[in-house]
Order: C-alpha cells, then sequence, then structure tokens
C-alpha cells in the first residue's frame, strides 16, 4: 500500500511503502538511516542489518543523494523523526539512479545554485519557501473570492503600454506591428470592473528593467483587484484588510516553513489593520528629518520618486506595512485620479512591508472622467488613438472605481523574511539570467 509522508499517522503498526528522493543518508555499523523526501514531507527510514537481506542492506548503504526510490516498512511512531514517524525498512527499489548530484551539503555560491535552480528547488530552504508562495496565491485569491470578486483573466500580448514605456518588452505581431508583453492587467480588468464590479486578475506581468536590485525581477507575477464605486479611502481599505488575511493564513497554515526560514513570525502577527498612514508630503519631511540616517542617499526633493534607500528608511519608522498616498501625479501612471483640492498630488498610494522590502502593492482611484483622461494620456506623450477602447469605459456608465496591484514576488520575500525576491519565484528572470 503506498502512503505519503504527510499522511502516515494513520498507519501507524502496519506495512506502507513510501516513493521519493533519498535527501541524506548516514550510517552506523549494522544501521542506515535514509532521509526519503517525497514532497508532502521528509521521513526517516532505517534500515538494519537484520531485517533485510544482505543485497538490499548493502544497496542502501551506496545509494546516491537524490536517487528515486520506493521503500516499504513499518510505520512506528518516533518522537525524534521530522514528522513525527520513521520506517522499520523491509525492502527497497532503486527507481532512478543519481551519480554526482550536483548540490551538496557544501557551501554552494548563488549564481551555482541558479544555474542550477531546476535541482535547487529539492532544498530544504527552497521547498520552504515556494510551498509560501503558493499559500500566499492560494490565500490571495481564496480571500478576494470570499469577498465577491470575480476572476478576469487579462491578455499578455498588448497592443500599447500602462505604466510607461521605458520598460516595455516588444515583440512582433504578424501584419499588425509591435505588441508588448503586459506589464499590468489593470486596463482590461477595468472593463471587468464594469461588467462585474468586483475582479481581479492573476498572472505574469513583464517589465524590461534594466535594474539589477533585490527587488526586481523582469518576469513577475501580480495579482490585481478592480473595484467599481471604490474611492481612494476604500481602496486602502480593502488592502490593509486583503494582506493582513493573506499573512494570517500563512501564519495559520505554514508556520513550519517559516521556521524552517528562521522568520521572525512575531513581526507577522502585528500585521493587522490599520496600517499607518502618511502623505508623500510628510514622507519628504520624515526623510529630511532623518537625512543622518540615510547613508548612500539624499533625501529626495517634492516631486522626486522615492527610492529604495528612502523605502527602507520610512518603513523602519514603522512597525506594520505603511501606506505613502498622494505622490505627485507627474512621477505615476497616466490613469490615476488627481486630488481635486490639490491636482498636482495622485489620490494613490504605496504600501511599503516593514523591514525594508519597499513596495508590495502599488494602487489608487482611477481618472474617471473621459476628456480629464483624454488630457493625460496626451500629457505622457501616449497615443490616444490606443487608448480608444479605455476612454470608451468612461464614455458609456463611467463610475468612480479603485484598485491595487500586489506583486507576489515581494510579498512573499517580505512574509517568508528572504532578502532577494530571485529565490521566491521557481525560475527567475533578471537582466543577466534566463538559464534554466
Ligand atoms: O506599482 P506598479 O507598477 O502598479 C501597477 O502595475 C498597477 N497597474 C497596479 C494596479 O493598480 N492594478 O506594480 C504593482 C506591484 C508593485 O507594488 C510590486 O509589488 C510589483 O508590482 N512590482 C514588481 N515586482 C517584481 N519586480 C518588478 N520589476 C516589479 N515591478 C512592480
Ligand atoms: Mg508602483
Amino acid at each position: 500500500m503506498f502512503a505519503t509522508v504527510a499522511q502516515l499517522g494513520p498507519h501507524a503498526g502496519r506495512e506502507v511503502t513510501l516513493r521519493g528522493w533519498l535527501y541524506n543518508l548516514r550510517s552506523k555499523g549494522r544501521i542506515h538511516f535514509l532521509l526519503l523526501r517525497d514532497g508532502t514531507g521528509t521521513c526517516q527510514c532505517v534500515v538494519f542489518a537484520g531485517d533485510v537481506t544482505p543485497e538490499v542492506f548493502d544497496t542502501a548503504g551506496r545509494l546516491d543523494q537524490e536517487c528515486s526510490l520506493e521503500v516499504t516498512g513499518q510505520v512506528r511512531e518516533d518522537a525524534r523523526s521530522p514528522g513525527g514517524f520513521e520506517l522499520q525498512v523491509t525492502a527497497l527499489q532503486v527507481l532512478g539512479a543519481s551519480a554526482d548530484y550536483p548540490i551538496t551539503k557544501k557551501e554552494h555560491g548563488t549564481d551555482f545554485l541558479l544555474r542550477n535552480r531546476h535541482l535547487w528547488v529539492r532544498s530544504r530552504l527552497q521547498h520552504a519557501l515556494l510551498r509560501i508562495r503558493a499559500e500566499v496565491i492560494a490565500a490571495s485569491q481564496e480571500w478576494l473570492n470570499a469577498q465577491g470578486f470575480v476572476r478576469f483573466d487579462t491578455p499578455i500580448l498588448t497592443p500599447c503600454s500602462a505604466e510607461g514605456t521605458t520598460n516595455l518588452f516588444s515583440t512582433s505581431y504578424f501584419d499588425l506591428g509591435p505588441a508588448y508583453l503586459a506589464q499590468t492587467g489593470q486596463l482590461y480588468v477595468e472593463a471587468g470592473m464594469m461588467a462585474f464590479g468586483k475582479v481581479y486578475c492573476f498572472g505574469p506581468t513583464f517589465r524590461a528593467e534594466k535594474s539589477k536590485t533585490r527587488r526586481h525581477l523582469t518576469e513577475f507575477w501580480m495579482i490585481e483587484p478592480e473595484m467599481a464605486f471604490a474611492d481612494h479611502e476604500e481602496n486602502l481599505r480593502v488592502q490593509e484588510s486583503f494582506l493582513s488575511a493573506v499573512v494570517a493564513r500563512v501564519l495559520d497554515r505554514r508556520k513550519e516553513d517559516l521556521l524552517t526560514l528562521s522568520r521572525d513570525t512575531a513581526a507577522l502577527e502585528r500585521v493587522t489593520p490599520p496600517f499607518p498612514r502618511i502623505t508623500y508630503d510628510r514622507a519628504i519631511e520624515l526623510l529630511n528629518e532623518h537625512a543622518t540616517e540615510l547613508t548612500d542617499a539624499m533625501p529626495p526633493r517634492w516631486g522626486e520618486d522615492l527610492g529604495a534607500p528612502h523605502e527602507v528608511l520610512l518603513s523602519r519608522l514603522h512597525d506594520k506595512p505603511l501606506f505613502v498616498t498622494h505622490y505627485p501625479a507627474a512621477i505615476k501612471a497616466f490613469y490615476m485620479q488627481p486630488e481635486p483640492s490639490r491636482p498636482e498630488v495622485a489620490r494613490c498610494a504605496d504600501l511599503l512591508a516593514p523591514d525594508g522590502y519597499g513596495e508590495v502593492i502599488g494602487g489608487s482611484e482611477r481618472i474617471h472622467d473621459a476628456d480629464l483622461l483624454e488630457r493625460r494620456i496626451r500629457e505622457h506623450g501616449l497615443r490616444v488613438e490606443d487608448y480608444g477602447w479605455y476612454l470608451d469605459l468612461r464614455r458609456y456608465g463611467t463610475v468612480i472605481h479603485s484598485g491595487f496591484g500586489m506583486g507576489i514576488e515581494r510579498a512573499v520575500a517580505w512574509i517568508a523574511g528572504v532578502h532577494h525576491i530571485r529565490e521566491t519565484i521557481p525560475f527567475p528572470r533578471m537582466l543577466d539570467k534566463i538559464y534554466p
């Protein structure tokens, strides 16, 4: 009878067969200890010389790291074993050999590990991290579904830009000219919002970022909710509830993985609504007041964007995720609604994660007036005819609406407490990396 490591409990005292890969082998006289992982967990399988034939005992002692195998034995409760159970082996069969597995117990450099990413994902820390990623994605979607949002899929091949023209990946689209890989699903999800009220899209997004930082990928996954009749304030309330729910679920279901990664979970327990809010103006003031703590940057002047060191410092001054609202409209996307009493700033917010992880969510109220939107498109040097359909949304039953986008990798890096976002996605794409 086949069993999985996670489901050994009900089989205690009985014989089962596990299928998996050899994580580690240790021998002591007439005993071999095999650590077998099957994706659901790791189980110690004990081979006593007296329990098996000499051939099987000999085979067990020469198993290569990461060979695949079937191991049959008695399930025994054992508090010292990783999952609380171990297997007393009666038979084993190698399914696939694994001579000279490249990732060994010695320290490897990150470049080496990234070149072997297809194998690295089997390692303990990577495994924990990618499980947390899967949980963040599931939690995000399930929370939105439960709140009445409808998933609305948006295209990846698009005819025009949405988040600036400097970082577009382009390809040629038959006789129709250039096409661009989507930087966001937002413009399309706005069409869905007017059909369904509350929608979200979730998928890969692309930015030809020339920056080599620990927060930038060229391909990343984004979840983007969009809500009819929601203004800027409502948008912030939804974001803090959403992110708090996602963090709470990871704490609830993936505590063990967080501990494997040595994440300080007390910091995550504090992630509850409401989140502190400051305006961009106040952020500039704070950065000037704390200028001496900015070791490798100057405080920005009003009108300049906040850089990584600025975001790090602002988030250090708060112990929860921090909303920075009302950025100068000139440094933000063309579709953001200006503040009526002060049109030089936009009704937008970046949500900065604690501990210097930077912006995890970007969101805004959208311009709902067709004429204003058309003006902004021109001011940004974009061609109005490319955005005809997007302007139509304002011509046929426009409403106040808002939305936001959370980058999955940034969120996972922060929640899991890993330094660089390249480890939070199975196969990272960066300026200088596309293999494997
Ligand atoms: O702030 P951004 O550019 O916002 C948008 O794309 C909006 N259309 C979202 C919306 O309102 N629907 O990106 C949103 C988030 C960022 O906060 C960040 O988490 C992530 O996407 N992000 C990146 N993650 C990894 N690598 C990059 N190069 C990223 N650029 C943005
Ligand atoms: Mg942003």
